[in-house]
């Protein structure tokens, strides 16, 4: 049902002009009620072995994966920018991925061998990474696949032997994506047993099985592995919105640092939700298929790509998000400079 239309102006017109605060620069700014800063930006960087430099990710415009050395230099113009954090994804070579995911809590994998060296050459840049499965399984999930199931509790215990690794090797957060029942609590015992009470835990709280995450199983190379298969037995139902609030509840409780919320643009309900009910730091994830709408539109001239990508970081202020995770880390923390 449309309201009928008020046959005359109403009341509070003319002396209320809500046109006159908008009227000049100057006055804009003044009002203003959110602002992006390079403080709000954690950049996403895709690692890979091998000398290769740089690998384009062809569904991500402008994104490549970065040999170690090239991931360090790219980090350090990151750090330059003021963005505060970065989160270090790998893509490993198929010959390492197994159904029992043994690379993911080897020393010496991609992951850890990145995080030494970022963290050796800028120490007080903040490195998070990603706990799951996926970029290790042959099966492309991120928990251990037995008949056709993805069990949890023995997923359990390899995300928490990966934590473990990432975090000696000098990582300042660990973020769990893997959306398995209690890891966040499985997480924070098993760091706390290994003397990492300093680690701090990121939750990937509310998680979402969506086809937003396109452009990210390209980077990490888990689409083949992963084939028509779908996550919806363990990432959220995209139509539900209090179960986010439970999901978020359980992750604090059992001790998370931080939460958040993934996909982030069509999500910013979510956000909004999470913030105002527990108002903890609550991130939120502007994925790879967010990027790419951007990309793709701006490339087709259907857009102005930096100002649809500025609308949209701080539309996840407006949100009430502390912080953003998004590939548009660089080039925005260059616009706002
Ligand atoms: C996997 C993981 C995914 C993303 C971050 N960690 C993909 C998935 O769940 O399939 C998505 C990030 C993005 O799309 O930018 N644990």
């Amino acid at each position: 049902m449309t309201k009928p239309v008020p046959a005359s102006p109403s009341p509070a017109f003319p002396a209320t002009r809500m046109r006159r605060n908008r009227q000049a620069d100057w006055s804009r700014r003044l009002v203003r009620e959110n602002r992006l800063t390079p403080d709000d930006l954690i950049w996403p960087v895709f690692v890979e072995d091998g000398t290769a430099g740089e690998t384009p990710i062809t569904s991500m415009p402008g994104v490549s994966r970065y040999s170690i050395d090239r991931a360090v230099q790219a980090i350090g113009e990151a750090k330059a920018l003021g963005i505060p954090a970065v989160a270090i994804f790998p893509a490993i070579e198929e010959r390492l991925k197994t159904p029992a995911c043994e690379e993911a809590w080897n020393p010496e994998n991609v992951v850890c061998r990145a995080v030494r060296a970022v963290k050796e050459a800028h120490p007080d840049i903040g490195v998070i990474c990603d706990v799951a499965l996926d970029p290790f399984n042959s099966d492309g999930h991120d928990g251990f696949v037995r008949d056709g199931v993805i069990v949890n509790d023995e997923t359990l215990e390899a995300l928490c032997k990966q934590a473990v690794v990432q975090a000696e090797a000098g990582c300042d957060m660990v973020a769990p994506s893997d959306m398995m029942d209690g890891r966040i609590g499985a997480v924070r015992r098993a760091l706390d047993a290994a003397g990492l009470q300093r680690t701090q835990v990121m939750a990937y709280a509310a998680k979402y099985a969506s086809s937003f995450y396109g452009p990210f199983r390209d980077a990490v190379d888990s689409a083949a592995a992963l084939g028509k298969a779908g996550k919806q037995t363990y990432q959220m139902d995209p139509a539900n919105g209090d179960e986010a609030l439970r999901e978020v509840a359980l992750d604090i409780a059992e001790g998370a640092d931080l939460v958040m919320v993934k996909p982030g643009l069509p999500y910013l309900d979510i956000v909004h939700r999470v913030k105002a009910a527990f108002a903890v730091p609550t991130l939120a994830y502007n994925v790879s298929g967010e990027y790419a709408m951007v990309k793709f539109a701006a490339a087709a001239g259907a857009v102005d790509g930096d100002k649809a990508m500025l609308e949209s970081l701080v539309a996840f202020k407006r949100a009430g998000a502390d912080g953003i995770l998004t590939y548009f880390a660089i080039d925005a923390a260059r616009a706002i400079d």
